[in-house]
């Protein structure tokens, strides 16, 4: 089922509230992969009722262009939703209007310095953008558990100081990254790629496992220039930024510490859609 307007979906949740059923919330932007399928999935096991919002959330988008071009497909998205479970899932698919009440903009977040690295550097605005949409979310549906990707790492750690530093009362779950055959990481992105960057598009997948395969023997400084020098000859990806991060802080590291967990970013330009990927090191 349906639903495109808040006061609707929170009257249907209060009613599963005062039932006693557990609710799961899987926020998402549409364009339905097997990946999103995947945090579906795994709500539907640990909860009663699943709510999936689907909303292309403008405020977290610092280019114009690719809020235009983002694809939107509610349709089969739902029909997706639907092989899944067709009473078990419900999807909230708001306007723009009905989640910003005609102010479209972000509120400002402090996530501890964790906005400031990576993405947050490359895309302007972009973490207070899903911490406005996802605090939203979070309010409306006020569901027992949250599951986020680690596809998107940074954020899923972000939402994790969201619920701890403003006292949210969610679990957030986050979830393996789910790849094509290739390696590719699945994204609703991949649909805009051309046939040549599509077929070469596996090349961040096996520099990232390349990578993870040098970690230990080789300095972090070392690996990163060689990922640098990958890119560099690759004629149809253009390499964002690359490095290696501790999971707690985010921050790039210059030396290896045992007893610290690291994995490796990535963001790549294929063509003039952006790619992200990661991968846990040790
Ligand atoms: P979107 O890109 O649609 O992703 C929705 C959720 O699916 C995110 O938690 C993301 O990490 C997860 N996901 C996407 N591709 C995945 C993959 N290949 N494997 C595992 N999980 C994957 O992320 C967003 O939307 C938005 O920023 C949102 C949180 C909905 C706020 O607007």
């Amino acid at each position: 089922m349906v639903y495109t307007e808040k006061k609707q979906i929170v009257s249907i949740i209060e009613a599963f509230k005062h039932k006693g059923l557990k609710l799961g919330l899987v926020p998402t932007m549409g364009a339905l992969h097997q990946g999103h399928l995947q945090l579906v999935k795994k709500a539907l096991e640990e909860n009663d009722k699943v709510i999936v919002s689907v909303f292309v959330n403008p405020t977290q988008f610092d280019n114009q262009d690719d809020l235009d071009k983002y694809p939107r497909t509610l349709e089969t998205d739902v029909t997706l939703l639907n092989t899944i479970s067709e009473t078990n899932i419900l999807v909230y698919a708001p306007s723009v209007d009905d989640v910003y009440e005609g102010n479209t903009v972000s509120q400002k977040f402090d996530f501890d310095g964790l906005e400031f690295e990576m993405e947050g550097k490359f895309r302007q605005g972009h973490f207070d953008g899903v911490g406005t949409i996802v605090s939203r979310l979070f309010d409306i549906v006020k569901p027992h558990n949250a599951y986020f990707g680690e596809k998107d790492f940074q954020q899923l750690a972000i939402i994790k100081k969201l619920a701890e530093k403003y006292q949210i009362p969610v679990n957030v779950v986050g979830c393996e990254i789910h790849r094509e055959p290739n390696g590719l990481a699945m994204s609703s992105r991949n649909t805009r790629l051309k046939p040549e960057y599509k077929q070469v598009a596996p090349f961040i997948y096996k520099t990232l496992t390349a990578a993870k395969k040098d970690f230990g023997t080789k300095s972090a400084t070392q690996i990163m220039e060689w990922v640098d020098n990958q890119f560099e000859n690759n004629d149809l990806l253009t390499l964002e930024y690359f490095i290696i991060a501790d999971i707690e802080t985010l921050k790039p590291i210059k030396q290896i510490v045992e007893q610290k967990t690291y994995r490796a970013f990535i963001a790549v330009y294929a063509d003039d859609i952006r790619l992200i990927d990661n991968i846990a090191l040790n």
